[in-house]
């Protein structure tokens, strides 16, 4: 099912009345649990002068002024809408027409008119009826606080706090009014959503009136078996949470299952055919199946709690904020294992799907940009168990076993996955588009979709060959294997054009100007498919398959990173960081580090799956300022934030040259580093392709933005060891994407760092 998409008033931003005395008299018609709540919460809040109160049950209306739900009782709807500013409609929708009509003559010439029910197109559609046209003061609402309770009895002026009021404006609404009205909400402690009818009416027909349904239905049906005292006498919990919404007002949903006929009929349609999806698989014994929907569907269940709960992938929502607040000093000390690599953990996921048989992946990283592909590759119906501690099942679908996902996929703030999932979408039968964060939805992605073109691709981008991607499939076209000279250094393109590669017609080559990571390529290798490789340049043959392989993940070089600056740094450190990928494509920290005179000792070197790891020994060292040579920044592109830290901290001056890439990041890591530094009173000189940093400044403490970028966030966390101050870190979810679990092991290995605000469960649950 797709929702229709949603429409906000267009404009400048109108000026928000004051919350004060908004009204002069506010007339609630109906006093049940919304009404009266409403009517309350005006009250308590001091938002209008008089709030006057009409309903059919006299003493209803008298206990609700008893109560001091109301300021006056009016005889007749009449009395209550004269001279009133606001009438709020808040009557069983089966009788608003009526009301609606004995409202009409007596509402003042601007007065507003609103609802609080839960469908919005009845609503209109009275509306229409009784006054010939829909007029721009009159504005549907519908207030997301239900209860099982109702009646005035159940009114509570708190009721709202916290809650979304989703408002449906005509196109020509008064911009005045509704600023107005949504003022008042606002008042009463609510979010105010706007959205048009038709969008409003499927929502909540998927997400309300559904379940509704179902736990009527399924109560119904068990009450009706022979054993039912048993039945209810052993439910357990989960029965009574899914059912609770059983014991809800039958009139209140009758009317709403009637008025929303259209919307909630889809809704149901759809759901009967999935569910009568799962009886077939289990009348055949299709366990793959049954794996594929429930792991789906607990991913999604943890996906939306995330989302609901603000965390990284919401972190352009300025109410999820996570701040890092950093004391000065400190020595960093200990053993540990960070995170897994990121480039591997997306790939192993992307070869697992599309191989035949079940991969078995060790250290993945459970982040939020491998989980956003692991949650993508579900969505194209892969079966994939865990994470679980890093472990994760993959059954894989073959080469063309891929489904078409339902909807977008989202790829949060991952360059990586967007861009490589480009390469590998523009080659399936069926058609996709591709969002992500604020981040990514402004980062480059013609240097993909140009390339894939020229092999046939059908790709769309927003302006700027920015995301949303909008990928065709080539359902009866495949495409043509090309030989590219890559203008930038850049794996994620090279992978792209491989993975394309791998569906094309004959060989498809890529020719990179300066050696990048190549995970891409040895991993194709694991799992069986031939690349070739002739200096700079690496192939693939069109038509191959891959076979399923064992993964196991090392830590990641680009996370272990911001630990091998801050033992460098901090005085009297000595970490041992265990298990750290080495491939000779990610080791340009290390090799600058070295060249800077730091104390790194490789152990225990050794290969695993295809991939060089090792155990690092850091201890602090007296570092010297550097021209960074310009072939090593492709093999530490990731990694200059911090190498930014460690260069402050150098004696003499490090330059960075032929680093343009960093300015196409996550964020303008040039720029976003510098601010950041000049806020803690240090002096850079920014370049077009680098930087230039004298070494030796004192580093004072300061508020830092990091916008939203992981690396920067955490780069200034190891800064302040050697700060003087305090440092505040602001935009911080994001450090969830890579490295979950850093607060943690940062205070563990004697940095002092808080985090406030929405730390993800990722961020909690890892160590
Ligand atoms: C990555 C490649 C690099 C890197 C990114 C991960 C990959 O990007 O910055 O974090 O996994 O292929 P570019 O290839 O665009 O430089």
């Amino acid at each position: 099912m797709r929702l229709q998409k949603r429409w906000q008033p267009q404009g400048r931003e109108p000026e928000v009345p004051s919350g004060e005395q908004l009204f002069q008299r506010v007339a609630v018609i109906g006093l049940g649990l919304i009404g009266g709540s409403l009517a309350g919460a005006i009250r308590k809040n001091g938002l209008a002068r008089e709030v006057v109160g009409a309903d059919q049950r006299k003493e209803d209306l008298l206990l609700g002024q008893s109560l001091g739900v109301i300021d006056t009782v009016a005889e007749t709807v009449a009395e209550a809408v004269q001279g009133s500013d606001l009438v709020v409609l808040a009557v069983p929708v089966k009788a608003t027409r009526k009301v609606l009509e004995e409202i009409r003559p007596h509402l003042a010439a601007d007065a507003i008119l609103t609802d609080v029910g839960s469908t919005k197109s009845g609503f209109v559609k009275d509306v229409e009826a009784v006054f010939g046209e829909f007029l721009p003061r009159i504005i549907p609402g519908h207030p997301i606080a239900g209860s099982e309770r109702s009646g005035i009895r159940a009114a509570n002026p708190d009721l709202f706090t916290n809650h979304k009021v989703i408002l449906t404006p005509p196109d020509n609404v008064s911009r005045f009014h509704l600023d107005r009205l949504r003022a008042l909400w606002e008042g009463c402690g609510a979010t105010v959503l706007t959205m048009s009818v038709a969008y409003h009416d499927e929502v909540l027909a998927a997400t309300s009136h559904l379940p509704h349904l179902i736990a009527f239905s399924l109560v119904d049906t068990l009450a009706g078996e022979d054993e039912n005292m048993d039945i209810f006498r052993y439910a357990a919990g989960g029965f009574r949470d899914f059912t609770r919404i059983a014991a809800s007002d039958p009139v209140m949903w009758h009317d709403i299952f009637l008025s929303n006929r259209d919307a909630v009929l889809r809704v149901i349609d759809h759901f009967t055919h999935d569910l009568d999806r799962l009886r077939t698989a289990i009348a055949d014994q299709d366990g793959a199946t049954l794996l594929s929907v429930f792991s789906r569907a607990k991913a999604a269940r943890e996906h939306f709690s995330k989302m609901l709960s603000g965390q990284a992938y919401v972190t352009n929502n300025s109410e999820n904020q996570v701040t890092f607040r950093l004391q000065p000093g400190g020595t960093v000390t200990g053993d540990i294992r960070v995170p897994g690599d990121k480039s591997m953990s997306h790939r192993s996921i992307m070869l697992g799907a599309l191989a035949e048989g079940v991969t078995e992946v060790k250290g993945f990283l459970e982040g939020e940009d491998s989980l956003a592909t692991l949650q993508a590759f579900r969505d194209m119906g892969v079966a994939i168990e865990g994470p679980t501690e890093g472990f994760v099942r993959i059954h894989g679908v073959g080469m063309h076993g891929l489904q078409a996902p339902r909807g977008p996929i989202y790829l949060g703030n991952s360059g990586t996955g967007m861009r490589l999932f480009t390469g590998l979408l523009a080659a399936q039968s069926f058609d996709s588009e591709l969002t992500g964060d604020a981040s990514l939805s402004v980062r480059p992605m013609n240097r993909v979709a140009d390339p894939l073109r020229s092999m046939g691709a059908v790709i769309d981008t927003a302006e700027g060959g920015r995301p949303p991607l909008k990928i065709r499939g080539s359902k009866d076209k495949k495409l043509t294997g090309i030989h590219y000279d890559m203008p930038v250094a850049s794996a994620q393109v090279k992978s792209c054009l491989l993975l394309a590669g791998l569906y094309a017609d004959g060989t498809t080559s890529v020719t990179e100007p300066a050696p990048t990571r190549d995970h891409t390529e040895r991993m194709l290798t694991g799992f069986g498919y031939k690349v070739e490789r002739d200096g700079p340049t690496a192939s693939v043959h069109g038509g191959g398959k891959l076979t399923a392989n064992a993964i196991d993940v090392p830590a990641d070089i680009s996370s272990a990173a911001f630990f091998l600056v801050a033992a460098s740094i901090a005085p009297g450190s000595d970490l041992v960081l265990r298990h750290v990928g080495m491939n000779p494509t990610r080791v340009g920290v290390i090799n600058i580090l070295q060249q800077m005179g730091a104390n790194i000792d490789v152990m225990a070197e050794r290969e695993i799956g295809g991939e060089p790891v090792a155990d690092l020994r850091v201890r602090s060292a007296e570092l010297k300022g550097i021209d960074i040579p310009e072939d090593q920044v492709p093999l530490a592109i990731d990694e200059f934030p911090a190498l930014f830290i460690a260069a402050t901290c150098a004696t003499g001056r490090t330059v960075l040259t032929g680093a343009e890439e960093l300015r196409v990041k996550e964020s303008d890591r040039i720029q976003v580093m510098a601010d950041g530094l000049a806020a803690l009173g240090v002096v850079t000189t920014v370049t077009a392709d680098g930087i230039v940093i004298e070494g030796g400044q004192t580093i004072k403490g300061g508020s830092v933005q990091s916008h939203g970028d992981h690396r920067i966030a955490m780069s200034f966390a190891v800064a302040s060891l050697r700060a003087t101050g305090e440092i505040e870190i602001s935009d911080c979810a994001n450090v969830a994407t890579s490295f979950p679990g850093f607060v943690e092991l940062a205070k563990q290995t004697g940095i002092n760092i808080a985090a406030e605000g929405a730390v993800t469960a990722t961020e909690q649950g890892a160590h």
